[in-house]
């Protein structure tokens, strides 16, 4: 669904200062990756399509490592907050940066990757029309350990928001949770900020305070429940990750079926955020598609084909048990089974390449085949060559590597082996099992010395006992 939004009065918070302890890692939790794609990423993909006024992201646990990742967008501010001292304080840092015209704030965590644009646009509908001071996105779970829990009165009005460290076991039943995503009129939010205590299990200032604090003062508090509760899923441990990648993979997976992919036994699939499929495309059951990987119309992939940011043209076909990696295949190339190609392997349009065959830093020409147990490393190649099975080019003398190149036509018999530096020209023949260490000229077969073939006659060859 396309959205065009525009919110010139609304500022986005996005709170990111976390270490995320429960993830136990070096890394900040924002920058862990689901399918791929960090997950501030995901977070600040969706708040851009609201075209807010502005979005202030905070930062505290490694910031650097999070702005190096981030850069700097035009209209991103960033916040910073020293000691983490919870939601609420996040929040409050970034009263000074949010600019003079802005009516409303859009709270979000930067651990919600799952969170579509139409659901905060719904929640700012809701805001604007109940004319609320504070809304909040809720949603409903069977699991709500870890979630901050609505809390409702016998009337079944609001009450407040209570954290799960702070529940009582009864509180801890409710399965009404905080999706901690909030739309607060912005001089409310601050004069609200600014009551909040931190007399609490976690020693923190929580920005769920805001709700009681409101309702105290005579201001309305509205919530907006998900009908999708997956959306809101945060992630706070390995396991949350997890299940919150199958859930991603589930909507990825969906979205290109319906953009016409043809996706078998789809949950065995794995299809990273930002891959890029043609139509009428299959992807065989177990493949991966990961990172850049771009693939074009009517292209075969798989089973268990592995492309790790690899451009792959119209009409391809790759099949089972192949890897590849920061390749690009022309159109109606064929590749595997096992085949495996390497960073700067450039196959032009219907070049072949066979099973147990590496290719690594080379160009191979129009047309050209290397259908069996051959390894081409540093190589120009041109169109309709023929590489014999078990064809290697020595491109490594230990210390530096050298170049082969070959021109067009040229036909290599089985197990030669290339010695680069070395030059074959085009339609040069060279014959079976050669060491070629010199220039190769056009025409004619080049041969290197074979050793005579002998018969010994009346050897025996070791019989087993049982023969
Ligand atoms: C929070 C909410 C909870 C809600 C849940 C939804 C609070 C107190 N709790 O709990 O009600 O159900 O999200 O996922 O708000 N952060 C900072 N600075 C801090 C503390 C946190 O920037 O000092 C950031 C974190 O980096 C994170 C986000 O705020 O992105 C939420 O913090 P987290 O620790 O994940 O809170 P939860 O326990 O998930
Ligand atoms: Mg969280």
């Amino acid at each position: 669904m396309f959205f065009e939004q525009h919110h010139p009065e609304l500022q986005v918070c996005v709170l990111a200062a976390g270490k995320g302890k429960r993830m136990r890692s070096n890394q900040p939790k924002v920058l862990h990756k689901v399918l791929g794609r960090a997950m501030i990423d995901y977070v600040l993909h969706t708040v851009e399509e609201l075209r807010p006024c502005s979005i202030a992201v905070v930062t505290g646990h490694a910031s650097q490592q999070v702005r190096a990742h981030v850069g700097q967008p035009a209209n991103l501010e960033w916040v910073v907050q020293d000691r983490q001292l919870g939601t609420g304080h996040a929040v409050k840092q970034c009263e000074s940066v949010i600019p003079g015209d802005v009516e409303d704030v859009l709270i979000v965590c930067g651990d919600t990757p799952m969170l579509r644009c139409s659901t905060l646009d719904a929640l700012l509908n809701a805001h604007r029309r109940n004319k609320a001071s504070v809304t909040m996105l809720t949603a409903s779970l069977d699991h709500p350990f870890g979630y901050g829990r609505i809390v409702r009165d016998g009337k079944g009005k609001i009450t407040g928001v209570v954290e799960e460290k702070d529940a009582t076991d009864e509180q801890r039943l409710i399965r009404e949770v905080s999706s901690g995503i909030y739309c607060v009129h912005r001089k409310v939010l601050f004069d609200l900020l600014h009551q909040v205590g931190n007399r609490n299990a976690q020693g923190e200032y929580y920005l769920p305070d805001i709700v009681p604090l409101a309702l105290g003062g005579g201001l309305s508090v509205a919530s907006v429940p998900l009908a999708d509760a997956s959306e809101i899923q945060g992630v706070n441990d390995r396991v949350q990750l997890a299940r919150v990648e199958v859930c991603m993979q589930q909507r990825i997976i969906r979205d290109w079926q319906l953009k016409g992919v043809t996706i078998e036994q789809p949950e065995t699939v794995r299809i990273e955020a930002t891959v890029r499929i043609g139509v009428d495309t299959t992807i065989k059951a177990g493949s991966q598609l990961l990172g850049t990987t771009c693939l074009g119309d009517e292209v075969t992939i798989g089973p268990y084909a592995v492309l790790d940011d690899t451009w792959v043209d119209d009409h391809v076909q790759i099949f089972a048990f192949s890897h590849f990696q920061g390749a690009n295949l022309g159109a109606g190339v064929k590749a595997g089974p096992f085949a495996r190609l390497r960073p700067g392997a450039e196959l032009d349009e219907d070049v072949h390449i066979g099973n147990f065959v590496e290719v690594k830093k080379s160009v191979v020409g129009h047309g050209s085949k290397i259908n069996h147990l051959s390894y081409i490393g540093d190589t120009v190649m041109g169109s309709g060559c023929n590489i014999g099975a078990g064809t290697i080019t020595c491109n490594y003398d230990g210390a530096n590597k050298h170049q082969t190149s070959i021109g067009d036509g040229v036909f290599i018999g089985s197990d030669t082996k290339l010695v680069a530096p070395v030059t074959v020209q085009s339609d040069a023949t060279i014959g079976a099992g050669s060491i070629i260490t010199k220039p190769v000229q056009s025409g004619g077969l080049t041969l290197s010395a074979r050793p005579d073939q002998r018969h010994v006659p009346h050897w025996q060859r070791p019989r087993k006992k049982s023969d």
